[in-house]
């Protein structure tokens, strides 16, 4: 039994999101949002986290920015590192280092559908490679058995500057030496390369034993038009759960009651919300009402969550303090979009938008949200004391 078997249910996650859940956001969501104030106060935070995906290649040849994604705070466990590739043997090595690093869980990307991923036959590409992507998983399987059996990285034929550099890796983020537990395997995919063959293609991945399906309602071809095909979700869900696997839906999921709706449905072990969350980590504050109006199989609506502009002020100091605590601060236009994510919802929004995407650190930040203040709230309010993450 692994961390997910523990999970309550219906699981609600955070889905791995490239060049968004790095570890800043992941802190912000996994620490919950604005404790201080009162609306939002309860904490809400995902049952479990994804990282962005990473490849195997990156990770065995200990490319610097490569790793980036599997940083991670201790807040942030549960935490299941996604990796991609094709190469059997870079999952059986790349095994061990997620296993060294105390993840929670490994999860293999098989539904990736961008040109530069699934076109050289990694993530979605392997729905078209059904032995290889057999292949991989089993490589996996051995590779994170091995370390659990007392298997050494460098005995896995990691370089020693790979082992080194894993062993900084947990010194810098002060990770405690991992259990030797083998760590659960799970899959995220789609619903096919061109069409729709989730029910064969989840038939052949069980062959795998993840413990974990994750089925986004989209073929490969679809990218992200048309709608997710909740359907075909609910079909492979059934005769997945057969096999003792837990499946995840993904795809579309707006609002708590779409959750629930969807979960109802669908009979899935539970949810992954990706763009949802984008400006909005609060939409995690409503899963102990999703979960009591699955199990009171509710048709009625819940309320959705309101959002107040002073918690979307401090939440957006709050990110971007974060933020310059994990990355160099000349980093910081990949924070742009974050802030004008958040920037809905209220009056003049669309204008703090416009210049939000222009600032360059926490400062600018700041000045923006005190200037809109003085301008549009309370002149003489001296605001906006949010401590530094
Ligand atoms: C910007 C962006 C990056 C993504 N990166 C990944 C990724 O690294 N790994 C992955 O499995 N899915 C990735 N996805 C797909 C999402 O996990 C999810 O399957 C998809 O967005 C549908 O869910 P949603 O409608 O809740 O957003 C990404 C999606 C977006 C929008």
């Amino acid at each position: 039994m692994s961390f997910w078997h523990h999970l309550p249910q219906p699981i609600i996650g955070l889905a791995p999101m490239d060049g968004v859940t790095d570890i800043a956001f992941r802190h912000v969501i996994a620490t919950g949002a604005c404790p201080e104030r009162s609306a939002t106060k309860s904490k809400g935070r995902p049952d479990v986290i994804f990282t962005e995906f990473t490849n195997v290649h990156d990770i065995c040849q200990g490319r610097v920015m490569g790793w980036e994604p599997l940083r991670y705070t201790h807040g942030q466990h549960p935490i299941v590192a996604q990796l991609y590739g094709k190469e059997p043997l870079l999952f059986y090595q790349a095994a061990h280092v997620v296993s060294e690093l105390g993840f929670d869980g490994l999860d293999i990307n098989m539904g990736c559908p961008s040109k530069n991923v699934a076109s050289s036959g990694c993530g979605a590409g392997l729905i078209r490679t059904p032995e290889l992507a057999l292949d991989i998983m089993a490589a996996t399987e051995r590779g994170l058995h091995d370390w659990a059996d007392g298997q050494t990285l460098a005995e896995a034929g990691l370089k020693p500057g790979i082992v080194e550099k894993v062993r900084m890796a947990r010194a810098a983020q002060d990770h405690p030496a991992p259990p030797r537990a083998a760590l659960p395997l799970s899959v995220k995919t789609r619903l096919g390369y061109d069409s729709v063959i989730i029910k064969e293609w989840s038939a052949c991945l069980a062959q795998g034993q993840p413990q974990v399906i994750s089925i986004h309602g989209r073929t490969l071809k679809q990218m992200y038009r048309g709608d997710a095909d909740w359907d075909a979700i609910a079909e492979a869900a059934a005769q997945i759960r057969q096999q003792g696997i837990l499946v995840l839906g993904n795809g579309d999921i707006g609002s708590l009651n779409e959750c629930i709706a969807r979960i109802l449905a669908s009979e899935v072990d539970g949810i992954l919300i990706g763009r949802a969350a984008l400006g909005n980590p609060w939409i995690f504050h409503g899963k102990d009402v999703i979960r009591e109006a699955v199990r009171a199989r509710a048709q009625y609506p819940v309320p959705e969550p309101a959002v107040s502009r002073e918690d979307r002020f401090d939440m957006i100091l709050k990110h971007a303090h974060t933020f310059e605590r994990f990355h160099d601060v000349s980093r910081f236009p990949r924070m742009r979009k974050h802030l004008g994510w958040y920037c809905s919802g209220f009056p003049h929004a669309a204008a703090l938008r416009a210049d939000m995407v222009k600032t360059n650190n926490s400062g600018d930040v700041g000045q923006l949200l005190r200037e809109y203040v003085s301008r549009h709230v309370a002149p003489d309010v001296e605001t906006l004391t949010a401590a530094p993450a």
